[in-house]
């Protein structure tokens, strides 16, 4: 199976709605560039909320080959739930993806299992791909070993969910995420395969040949395509380093 690979820039709280048209149209500008070399990925970026109407109308306007989604979704639909985004909304936005249970809002925000499960219902509820993200700390991976972790974060995330409604998965070893010490491309694929296995025991062979599942964690121009010569890594959630126009514009151009 192909699956085409993807690369995500996930902007966390940086870059507000004027920043963000910025780096948008010079993203596009760099993807029209590359036209000729362009290795055939999806590229997605991942705004704050209060950007997301900018980017919707930017890429609506000329058709830009930039997908977006949210950091975060509520796990309700409406109501008194102050502060929360309902997955309707950013679907009105033309949202097509959404990260869920990324590291910082497990950590930060104390976002438990079950959360992040109920995120991921909501997500299909109103027709976003979510983008589940897993990972181990450091004290994890000398306790438990490298997969046993993100495979109980993903299996738990998955519970009940419907494989034909769109997944993509993303492995970001906490201790890798901004500190410049990415996993070795090795360790990618080592947990990412068992990320992949679990797929197929949950949603099925065909359904897990076609998620992606990408790698996070200190990814740059430089070591991105040593990732994805790795035969279960299907591209990269990038976050520092999607910030910067020019690094980001060198990662999506990727040559294996
Ligand atoms: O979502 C992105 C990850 O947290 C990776 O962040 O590329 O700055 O290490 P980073």
């Amino acid at each position: 199976v192909k699956r085409t690979p993807f690369i995500a820039g996930n902007w966390k709280m940086n870059l507000d709605h004027l920043q963000a048209i910025a780096f948008v149209q010079k993203l596009a500008w760099a993807l029209a560039d590359a036209k000729h070399d362009f290795a055939d990925a999806e590229v997605a970026v991942f705004p704050p909320f209060t950007d997301l109407r900018s980017v919707q109308t930017l890429v609506a306007a000329d058709s830009l080959p930039i997908g977006y989604g949210a950091q975060d979704v509520s796990a309700h639909d409406s109501g008194a739930y102050t502060g929360e985004i309902s997955g309707a909304f950013l679907a009105q936005l033309d949202c097509t993806y959404v990260i869920i249970g990324h590291s910082e809002r497990r950590t930060l925000h104390g976002e438990t299992d079950a959360e992040v499960n109920a995120k991921v219902a909501a997500a299909h509820r109103h027709g976003l791909v979510p983008v589940v993200c897993v990972g181990e700390t450091a004290d994890d991976l000398e306790t438990h070993g490298p997969s046993a972790v993100p495979v109980a974060q993903l299996r738990a995330a998955l519970e009940g969910v419907d494989g034909s409604k769109g997944l993509v998965v993303a492995y970001e070893p906490v201790w890798a995420i901004g500190s410049g010490q990415a996993a070795t491309p090795a360790q990618a694929e080592q947990v990412a395969a068992a990320l992949r296995a679990l797929l197929v025991e949950l949603l099925g062979e065909e359904v897990a040949q076609s998620t992606r599942v990408l790698y996070g964690g200190s990814v740059k121009a430089a070591n991105i395509a040593s990732f994805l010569r790795e035969p279960n890594v299907d591209g990269a959630l990038v976050g520092g380093a999607s910030l910067d126009i020019d690094e980001f514009s060198s990662i999506v151009r990727f040559k294996k």
